[in-house]
Formats: structure tokens, C-alpha cells, sequence
């Protein structure tokens, strides 16, 4: 078929091969399409109607979409209330009982903002987005339990690390990255990006320099990846290329729109317990009550302190206002003391200890660790100050040599590894079980 460009031949009539109707051609327009090798021809009225049929079915087929999807949110938050999120990430998180409810409500209310997006209630009031920043020490389970939750959610979830982005012009990823990894977690659906969640990761990292945190060393435009987030939280449609593609003026972009997009940020912070502190002592000074920051026999004083943070802390860190008034909800995390690392060593789904047992049970193997053990294992992690995130190389240290050894017997054993095998490096005992 080509465009009919006959308007030097005149006079000429053409039928329409639809509704037959004869037309006369004063203009390539009267007759747009017209075959001249097989006389086939529509006329313009007809295009109209086709069109307008198609656009009718595409309009139905989305509103069958919306409603299908409507039905599907019905389930889903049926199935998502707050105290079922919480208890799948039990299953995985030993406390942080606070950090779970934020997140297993602002989750729930997200979906529930969704729902009545879709149902169009119209009676005023709008139920607004709630973003989350989370903050805590490190290795007390942020993006352990942010990963956990991007698994159980029926909305696509991506997890993006804030260090890594740069403003602009910078060598990094661009800000947009972060609503990119969301539209690939979707399946490439728009539709489904745009009422996703974000969480971004590691955004202690991005604080401004003259934050009273940051040394001196290059600042890849943290200020700049700032403004541009700021654009993303509040909502602003974000242009990016498709995976693998460069960016160049013609290359085609994809389009998302973040308004109803959730933003979870997180970070440890490290060192705002500092300034919570000063905030503090001088405001207690000021009223005259001397220094109120306390510190109980059980709780480490940093966990009393990251309790109260506010934003006004939170600036001084070298996040700018604009930012902190999109994050409403602050969610504070505790340092995992020495019998929460003991139940993380053991009781999670994914726990490490069952995690060996599994590895050396494929070797004829049982492995045991003494309770000894295990405390001695959680003694040398808090030493660490890194949190739950060291037990796992303490153990591999006194696991490297079993692994290595047992396979070159098919024999039924049993592995015990003792305090002694912690603290001193002795090899642990191994038995042969008669079967
Ligand atoms: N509360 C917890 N329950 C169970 N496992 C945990 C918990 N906290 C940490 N872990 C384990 O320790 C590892 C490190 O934790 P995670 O990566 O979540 O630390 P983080 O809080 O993000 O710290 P950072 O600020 O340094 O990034 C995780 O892989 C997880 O297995
Ligand atoms: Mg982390
Ligand atoms: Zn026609």
C-alpha cells in the first residue's frame, strides 16, 4: 500500500473498497490510502470509523485491565495486612520490632493508596504518600530486611545503592537508575512501575559536604544528586534509555511518572548519634536541666540517642531540608546486642548456622556447634562493632579447614565445633557415627 499520490492524474475517481463509496480526487488527501497495483483503496469517513472503533476497544481493554488489577489489589492487600508482613519478616529478622511495623504499615498503606487510585473515590480527600528513612547502625539488618520485603511484595520493589549515583555529568549512574531498576523489576510494565517502591540504600552517602560528617575527599555532586532526587520524591516524570543503551539525544526513552511511587531510604548514619547529643545537652542547658541523656544498664547509649533523632539532625548530617520534608516517617533501628546475635546465628529461615549444617549433611556430616560456641561467635562479632554482618566470616574462619577436609571420606560423621575452635583456632573434634 502507498500513500496516493495521484494528484497530478485528474481527473480521477477511486472507490472506496469498504463502503464502495466513489470519491473524487481533488487531493492526495481525499483518498489517504490508495493502492495503485491492486485498486485497493479507503476512504477517509471509513479511516475515522476504524479509528474510532480501535481507540473504543483499546479504552475498554484498559478499563478491563484497571478493573482486573483493582480485584488483584483486593487479594493482595487482603493477604499484606500490617501483621502479615510482619510475620514473614520474622521469619528472617530477629528484632527491629519497630523497623517491621513502619515498614509492614507504610507497605500496607501504599497498597491501600493504590486501590483507591484505582477506584477514582472522588470525595476529597486524598490520602497522601508516606516515605520512609530508616536509620541505624551498621550491620543491624536495613537492607537485610528491605531485600526480604522486596520478595514478599506483589509490586515491583527495587532496591538501588544511593552511593553509586552521581549528579549529572559525573563518572556514576544517573539518579534516574533508580526508577530504571524499578521499571525492569516491573517487567517493563509502566503501569505497575508507577505504584512500585522504591528503597534507596546507603543514602548516608549521598549527605552534602559541608554536612559536619564528610571529609574532604572529592564530592561527586552529592548537593546535585540531591536536587534531583528531590524532583523524584516529589514527583516528576522521569526519563531514562533502556538498559544497555547509551545516552544520546535520539535514542528512544521510557517515561515514568514517580508521584505514586513509595521512597524508602536507608543508612547507618554513622555518627549522627553526635549530633542528636549536642542537640540535646543544649536544649536541656538552655531550660536549665543539665544534661538528661542517659544511659541504661542494657541499652547502649548511641540506641537512646538515635531514638530521638529529628530532622533538624539530620540536616546538619548534610541532608537538605527540601528531602527530609518528603521522608515523614523516621524509622530507627537498635544495635543487636550479644543474645540477639546468639538467635541470629540460629533461629532466621536463612540462618547461617543451618545454612552449614545443610552444606556438610550433602557430605554425610552432622555438624554441631557447641552453645559455647555460638556465644563465642557473638562475643567476637560485637568486638567487631559491625554487627550481625561479621558472625558469618568468624565462622567461615573456623569452617574453611572442615570443608576443605571432609569431603575426602564418604563416611558418616559428626563435626563438633567448641568454644576452643573460636576463641583458639584448635581443629574441631570429628567422630565416625556407625550407622
Ligand atoms: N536483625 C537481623 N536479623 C537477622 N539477620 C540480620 C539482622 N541484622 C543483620 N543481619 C544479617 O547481617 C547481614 C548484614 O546486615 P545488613 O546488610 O542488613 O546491614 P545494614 O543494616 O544494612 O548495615 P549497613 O548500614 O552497614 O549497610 C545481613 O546479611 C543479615 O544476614
Ligand atoms: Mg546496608
Ligand atoms: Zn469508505
Amino acid at each position: 500500500m502507498a500513500k496516493n499520490t495521484t494528484t497530478t492524474v485528474d481527473p480521477v475517481k477511486h472507490q472506496c473498497s469498504f463502503c464502495k463509496k466513489t470519491i473524487t480526487i481533488k487531493d492526495q488527501y481525499d483518498m489517504p490510502i490508495f493502492d495503485p497495483q491492486t485498486g485497493f483503496a479507503i476512504c477517509n469517513s471509513c479511516i475515522r470509523e476504524i479509528y474510532h472503533f480501535i481507540s473504543e476497544v483499546d479504552t475498554k481493554q484498559k478499563q478491563t485491565e484497571k478493573q482486573n488489577f483493582s480485584v488483584e489489589l483486593d487479594e493482595i492487600i487482603a493477604h499484606n495486612k500490617p501483621h502479615n508482613i510482619k510475620e514473614y519478616l520474622d521469619e528472617y529478622i530477629i528484632n527491629q520490632d519497630k523497623a517491621k511495623k513502619i515498614l509492614a504499615v507504610a507497605v500496607y498503606n501504599h497498597y491501600k493508596r493504590m486501590r483507591y487510585g484505582y477506584n477514582q473515590d472522588i470525595d476529597g480527600v486524598e490520602i497522601e504518600k508516606s516515605n520512609v528513612i530508616m536509620l541505624g547502625p551498621s550491620g543491624c539488618g536495613k537492607t537485610a530486611m528491605l531485600l526480604h520485603l522486596a520478595k514478599l511484595l506483589d509490586i515491583p520493589f527495587a532496591v538501588t545503592d544511593a552511593s553509586s549515583l552521581t549528579e549529572a555529568g559525573f563518572v556514576g549512574a544517573d539518579v534516574e537508575v533508580a526508577v530504571r531498576n524499578l521499571y525492569y523489576a516491573a517487567n517493563k510494565n509502566i503501569d505497575k512501575a508507577e505504584h512500585g517502591i522504591i528503597y534507596l540504600d546507603e543514602f548516608d552517602k549521598i549527605a552534602r559536604k559541608s554536612g559536619i560528617n564528610n571529609s574532604i575527599t572529592a564530592d561527586p555532586g552529592h548537593e546535585g544528586v540531591q536536587q534531583a532526587l528531590l524532583k523524584m520524591l516529589e514527583g516528576s516524570v522521569v526519563e531514562f534509555t533502556a538498559r544497555g543503551q547509551r545516552k544520546h539525544p535520539e535514542a528512544p526513552t521510557i517515561k515514568v511518572d514517580t508521584k505514586n511511587i513509595l521512597f524508602i531510604v536507608g543508612g547507618a548514619f554513622i555518627g549522627i548519634d553526635k549530633t542528636i547529643a549536642k542537640r540535646i545537652q543544649q536544649t536541656d542547658t538552655n531550660i536549665g536541666f543539665g544534661a538528661k541523656v542517659k544511659s541504661s544498664a542494657n541499652k547502649p547509649k548511641y540506641d537512646e540517642l538515635i531514638h530521638q533523632v529529628r530532622p533538624e539532625d539530620l540536616m546538619k548530617y548534610g541532608i537538605i531540608p527540601e528531602i527530609l520534608g518528603r521522608l515523614p516517617i523516621i524509622c530507627t533501628l537498635e544495635t543487636l546486642d550479644e543474645a540477639a546475635l546468639l538467635r541470629i546465628l540460629t533461629e532466621p529461615k536463612n540462618a547461617p548456622i543451618k545454612q552449614y549444617e545443610k552444606l556438610l549433611r550433602m557430605d554425610n556430616v552432622e555438624l554441631t556447634f557447641s552453645e559455647d560456641a555460638l556465644r563465642a561467635v557473638a562475643k567476637k562479632a560485637i568486638e567487631r562493632k559491625t554487627g550481625a554482618r561479621s558472625l558469618k566470616g568468624i565462622i567461615e574462619d573456623v569452617m574453611l579447614d572442615i570443608m576443605f577436609d571432609i569431603p575426602k571420606s564418604n563416611e558418616h560423621r559428626r563435626v563438633v565445633i567448641t568454644a576452643d575452635c573460636i576463641n583458639n583456632h584448635t581443629a574441631p573434634q570429628l567422630t565416625e557415627l556407625s550407622d
